[in-house]
């Protein structure tokens, strides 16, 4: 049985001071549950990392970053490498966040660099597929989640087990449409059917997450999905009361 995991993505939200309310908020809904729900961690702005550490060692929240660099070290201003992120002991970093793919022209062969970057450093990449209503509309979500996925399976070869998939239908970020559990269902088994292709064993240890206004009224339903193995959480991360309902939906 696959763990489930819920992982909060902050995007470009947070301060010092709202994080630190935010975070003990979570550990203190969380104390005394070991093991009961899903793990769970955040994914934060960069300058946030140090607090993250701070606050967070040792405790049952685990944290990461939402990009990384491919490149290792250099000439490469503003970007962050994945050395950096370990250098704060980051656990996890999202790769091709679909807002990155749209607003950085980030490219499939781009994002399969970082989440290797990730994985050689030690790291889990979150690696983020996803169609927009276009795509939906026209009947290519499959070709193009698939040839989203094939880039990073690619990269990763047979350490498939040791990254994390989300599929975040663009549609349905921040909108408040989500996927209904049963298509949501469908394009995770389409997923993990192709990870099987070449990763016959390590297909059922990878956990898919599905992203895209899940809520604590809807996570249940859509984590009660045999190939659902959690959630990539944006505007309901920022509530306290809302992600930790979300990571109790995970039992
Ligand atoms: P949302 O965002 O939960 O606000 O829809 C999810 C995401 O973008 O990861």
């Amino acid at each position: 049985m696959r763990r489930k995991l819920v992982v909060g993505n902050w995007k470009m939200n947070g301060s010092l001071a709202s994080n630190a309310s935010l975070l003990s908020g979570i550990s203190e809904g969380l104390a005394g549950t070991t093991g009961s729900g899903a793990a769970c961690a955040v994914c934060v702005p960069a300058p946030y990392l140090a607090q993250c550490q701070a606050l967070l060692s040792g405790s049952q929240v685990g944290y990461g970053a939402q990009d990384v660099s491919c490149h290792a070290a250099g000439a490469f201003t503003g970007e962050v490498a994945a050395s950096m992120l370990v250098d704060f002991a980051c656990q996890y970093v999202i790769v091709g966040h679909s807002e990155r793919r749209a607003m950085h022209a980030e490219s499939s062969a781009l994002v399969a660099k970082k989440a290797l970057a990730a994985l050689d450093a030690g790291l889990t990449p979150i690696a983020c597929v996803g169609e927009t209503l276009a795509e939906r509309e026209a009947e290519q979500t499959y070709v193009v989640v698939r040839n989203q996925l094939e880039a990073v399976l690619a990269l990763v070869g047979d350490r498939v087990a040791q990254i994390v998939v989300a599929y975040e239908p663009v549609w349905a970020i921040g909108t408040g449409k989500t996927a209904t559990p049963e298509m949501a269902q469908e394009v995770h088994a389409r997923l993990r059917a192709q990870i099987a292709e070449k990763n016959p064993v390590e297909c059922s240890a990878v956990q898919i997450l599905y992203g895209g206004s899940m809520k604590p009224d809807n996570a249940v339903e859509l984590m009660a999905q045999p190939d659902i193995d959690g959630g990539l959480i944006g505007g309901a991360a920022l509530k306290a009361a809302d992600f930790l309902a979300i990571i109790r939906a995970g039992k």
